[in-house]
């Protein structure tokens, strides 16, 4: 296991060099879809226009992103009512609408009409989702009120899970078009260095991928990996179609980028730009 953090919360090196390990090979590669809820987080520490997501959203795809994901929470935390439209116009490849399945999410999604749908438990409390929807509780609630509603639109459909047989069985049955397996516990388990933890969590999750596959249904993944985890992660799992990455990668990007940009501003300073 390569080392998991520096002091500074950003992920090694050596991870990057890992992930960089990976391209090339003969195996397809799973997609990236760009979590850019934290850009909005920025944006909204400051009450102003900016960051704007949707110009984040421009520049991970045209920087080779598969798509971009976002969520808009009930208490509208980070991207609001207004990003969906700038949002949507922007974006040219997959357009993943994250959300609780509550009726005034449903609306806005149909009203959307994002490529996919990704359906998640929702705690007012909670700093961030804390794992897959309960899905024997919810199945036959959300397929009426939801599922049903958003593919009669053409929307495809896919719910965040926990690796659990059962939850995937049911996911099957009702017809969705994907499922998201919930990478949270592996990488809390990574970040541990508990590596017995790992395995397991690892095992789980490439168990339930194929089990997923073989039921026909398309096999996305996320929820804390990073530069330090995702190699251990891709090499593990089969059938991955879609990852979606968030908080580590927009905190990556402050970092890769934070000397470029103090250059910037020091070329202003000392009047070599312009004139
Ligand atoms: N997938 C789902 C369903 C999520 O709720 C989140 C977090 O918003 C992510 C993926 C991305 O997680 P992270 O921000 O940890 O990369």
């Amino acid at each position: 296991m390569s080392s998991v953090q520096d002091t500074q919360g950003t992920q090694s090196i050596q991870g990057l060099q890992e992930a960089q390990g990976t391209q090339g090979s003969s195996k397809t590669s799973p997609k990236l879809l760009v979590n850019i809820d934290h850009i909005a987080t920025l944006r909204n520490a400051r009450g102003e226009g900016f960051p704007d997501p949707a110009r984040a959203a421009g520049i991970c795809e045209a920087a080779g992103a598969d798509g971009i994901v976002f969520h808009l929470r009930g208490d509208r935390r980070h991207i609001r009512d207004e990003d969906l439209p700038k949002l949507k116009s922007m974006v040219k490849g997959t357009l993943d609408f994250e959300m609780a399945a509550t009726q005034e999410m449903v609306g806005l999604c149909l009203d959307l009409e994002p490529t996919l749908c990704t359906l998640v438990p929702e705690g007012r409390e909670e700093l961030t989702t804390e794992g897959g929807l309960d899905v024997p509780a919810v199945v036959d609630e959300i397929s009426k009120t939801a599922i049903s509603p958003l593919q009669k639109k053409g929307i495809q459909v896919s719910l965040f899970v926990d690796p659990v047989l059962s939850h995937i069985d049911l996911s099957a049955e009702i017809g969705v078009e994907a499922i998201e397996l919930h990478t949270g516990t592996f990488a809390n388990a990574w970040m541990s260095g508990d590596s017995e933890n790992v395995k397991r969590e690892i095992d789980r999750l490439a168990e339930a991928a194929e089990y997923a596959d073989g039921k026909g249904l398309l096999v996305n993944a996320g929820h804390g990996l990073n530069l330090d985890n995702l190699h251990a992660f891709l090499s593990a799992v089969p059938h991955l179609h879609e990852i979606s990455i968030g908080h580590a990668l927009i905190s990556d990007a402050l970092f890769l980028g934070l000397s470029t940009t103090v250059k910037a501003y020091l070329a202003l300073l000392q009047g070599e730009t312009g004139s």
